[in-house]
């Protein structure tokens, strides 16, 4: 048996409020624990989205009700929210930025709306943006021209990954997150999930891409999840909405690479708790732990697991290290799959 740290996945989808069907902080949280997780910070695009303090208001109640682990909740950067007021801004986990197209209604396009987030957001707080390719390049300069860090969300790309590790040797404040899929999935798998099943964002990429990302591991700081439910009729349906699960299968799957040899375990830790703590200005959660066996070998099942989509792209692989117990404040909150941790235990560790 290993003990690891509490992990943190900075990236992920709850859906609450308002598409409860897919998941919501109850599900969503129990699913971070069966994968080892015990801080999570939640993604602004719901229904409806978080960008002032109604909204914020909402998600934030039924996270009181409802987490079973630690979190906090993004603000999503708006054509109308560029003056968030700073009592506001010191109750989120940061500010999200979606300037490609993808799920939900929050793309900005206006270029000057992008600079007024990155004058008036504090400069204490985290900037994410959701920004491929070339979006990509034009974010990273603005950062760099308002002098401020940004952390760029699911890398995926190869030129996006050797311009981050450009910008850092230049000494900009870029820092990055990389999601398990891209790191074991490339388009050609595709075929085999089948249409709809298929589609996230960024999309699955070339084995080229997926070879750069896992060549250039000491530019990546975080994995996160990007853990995205969608149900299976919605995936499977006519208009497929884009992404993968990911809560369950994410440390698995970077266990059995570090059983191959692909990574260390430090690897592992630092970019699932140590960096992620310190780029999200984190408290520490005392007599917190994960016991993980890392000889176990089993082979993953959406039908044992807590998502409420009940699908993963995943489905029947086979990997070695599985989560035995998560220890949380002092408290057993998981244990051999059950989880116990009562709803509403989870803390806002913004508040
Ligand atoms: C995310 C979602 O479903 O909310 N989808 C995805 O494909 N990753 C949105 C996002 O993270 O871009
Ligand atoms: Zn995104
Ligand atoms: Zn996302």
């Amino acid at each position: 048996m290993i003990t690891l740290p509490g992990l943190i996945d900075p990236h992920v989808h709850l859906r609450e409020p308002g598409a409860t069907h897919k998941e919501d902080w109850d599900t969503g949280t129990q699913a971070a624990l069966a994968g080892g997780f015990t801080t999570v910070l939640a993604m602004p695009n719901t229904r409806p989205p978080v960008t002032d303090a109604p909204s914020l208001d909402l998600a934030l109640s039924a996270a009181r009700q409802k987490a079973r682990c630690d979190y906090a909740q993004f603000l999503g950067a708006g054509p109308d929210n560029t003056q968030a007021p700073a009592e506001l801004a010191w109750r989120t986990a940061g500010l999200k930025m979606y300037l490609d197209q993808t799920y939900g209604p929050l793309r900005l396009d206006e270029m000057s709306v992008w600079m007024a987030h990155f004058s008036n957001w504090p400069r204490e707080l985290p900037i994410v943006a959701h920004a491929e390719s070339r979006t990509l390049a034009a974010v990273m300069l603005m950062a760099a021209l308002f002098d401020r860090p940004l952390h760029v969300a699911h890398v995926s790309l190869r030129e996006e990954i050797l311009l981050i590790r450009a910008a850092k040797e230049r000494g900009l404040k870029i820092t990055c997150e990389v999601a398990p899929h891209h790191l074991f999935l490339t388009q050609e798998d595709i075929p085999h999930l089948g249409g709809g099943r298929g589609e996230v964002r960024p999309r699955l990429a070339s084995a080229a891409d997926r070879h750069a990302l896992w060549d250039n591991l000491a530019v990546i700081d975080c994995f996160a999840t990007d853990h995205a439910p969608h149900t299976l009729a919605e995936k499977d349906g006519d208009n497929p909405p884009p992404g993968f699960p990911g809560l369950e299968t994410a440390l698995p799957l970077l266990l059995t690479a570090v059983a191959e040899k692909r990574l260390s375990l430090d690897d592992l830790v630092l970019r699932m708790s140590t960096n992620p703590r310190r780029i999200f200005n984190l408290p520490e959660q005392p007599e917190t732990w994960v016991e993980v066996d890392p000889q176990e070998k089993w082979e993953i099942r959406a039908r044992d697991s807590y998502t409420r989509c009940a699908w993963t792209p995943f489905e029947g692989w086979q990997v070695r290290g599985r989560v035995r117990r998560v220890v949380l404040r002092g408290e057993t909150v998981m244990q051999d799959g059950k989880v116990l941790a009562s709803p509403g235990s989870g803390r806002n560790i913004r508040a």
